[in-house]
């Protein structure tokens, strides 16, 4: 039985949706906050309430589940605690393997959110079960899901400088996660850095854009400080969701975007969509 954590976010209903070409519906059950939406978009899959800050609650919904597809969560900063409650009841239910979603080379990756990332890995590597880590690179959606606002000011601002951006799109992830999730022994004790084929910077980011759409777009590159306070003065973000972008966009200038593995193509049996292919998707 094959447990998937955070099926009701993006990465997890686009795994299920993979994982549903390859298994029937009755060896998966999702692991969320909310069961009746899970059941709204899998009738056909069980759903089990899972909140990672609950551990009292986390053992017995793990009963069954021999594959653990561990979803990194999203509340930055309560990561640790949160992915360690669910490590430790994973380990008491007797799950046999443990798959998580983590970050491109998570343990020595000078981006801020690498820390939670770390610190679960090495939690899941003292537990004893058996794990395969997935390392997933940027999201080429963290550009493409702000395609009309760019394509609104014909400028595109970012704090990567012209650092690469190896990124593929969730849907890659997604279907390399269920590969790996159906054919686990093949992968066990695996840690796969996974990044994507579509290498780009952000001036050919918005070169691409332009040459798609026909419509002018200028890179506009600003430091650290500068992009920060255009996430929350323009595009209305958060503080904290603004540090994170602006750091790891910071970052990228010293390749901590950049990934020069092809596991993410083996993985597939496929190269990932150029970046051209994602952008015309996603007008
Ligand atoms: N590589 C990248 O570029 C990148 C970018 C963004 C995020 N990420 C990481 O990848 C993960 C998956 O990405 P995504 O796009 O699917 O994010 P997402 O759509 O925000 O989904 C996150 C999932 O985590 C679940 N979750 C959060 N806190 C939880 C808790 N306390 N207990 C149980 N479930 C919890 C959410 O549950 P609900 O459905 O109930 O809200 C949701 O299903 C993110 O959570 C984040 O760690 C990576």
């Amino acid at each position: 039985m094959i447990g998937i954590t955070g099926a009701t976010g993006q990465l997890g209903q686009l795994t299920i949706k993979h994982l549903l070409t390859k298994e029937s519906a009755d060896s998966l059950i999702t692991l969320v906050r909310d069961p009746g939406k899970s059941q709204a978009m899998f009738a056909d899959v069980a759903s089990r309430h899972f909140d990672y800050s609950k551990p009292d609650t986390l053992t017995d919904a793990l009963t069954g589940i021999t594959t653990l597809f561990l979803i990194s969560g999203s509340e930055i900063g309560q990561r640790i605690e949160q992915h360690a409650n669910v490590i430790d009841a994973a380990k008491r239910a007797g799950v046999k393997t443990l798959v998580y979603s983590s970050l491109l080379r998570a343990d020595t990756s000078s981006l801020m959110l690498a820390e939670e990332h770390k610190a679960t890995e090495q939690r899941i590597q003292a537990s004893g079960m058996d794990f395969v880590i997935l390392r997933n690179g940027w999201y080429t959606e963290n550009y493409t899901q702000g395609l009309q606002a760019v394509l609104d000011a014909g400028v595109l601002a970012g704090a990567a400088g012209y650092g690469r951006i190896d990124s593929a799109t969730r849907n890659d992830y997604a279907e390399a996660a269920a590969n790996v999730l159906t054919d686990i022994s093949a992968h066990k004790g695996n840690v796969y850095e996974l990044a994507g084929d579509a290498s780009f910077t952000l001036q050919g980011y918005a070169d691409a854009v332009s040459a798609v759409t026909g419509k002018p777009v200028h890179f506009e590159s600003m430091n650290y400080e500068g992009y920060k306070q255009f996430l929350q003065d323009v595009a209305g973000l958060p503080e904290g969701f603004a540090h994170v972008l602006a750091d790891s966009e910071h970052h990228a200038k010293d390749g901590g975007l950049s990934g020069s593995s092809d596991e993410l193509h083996r993985l597939l049996g496929r190269a990932t969509p150029s970046l051209i292919e994602v952008i015309k998707q996603s007008l």
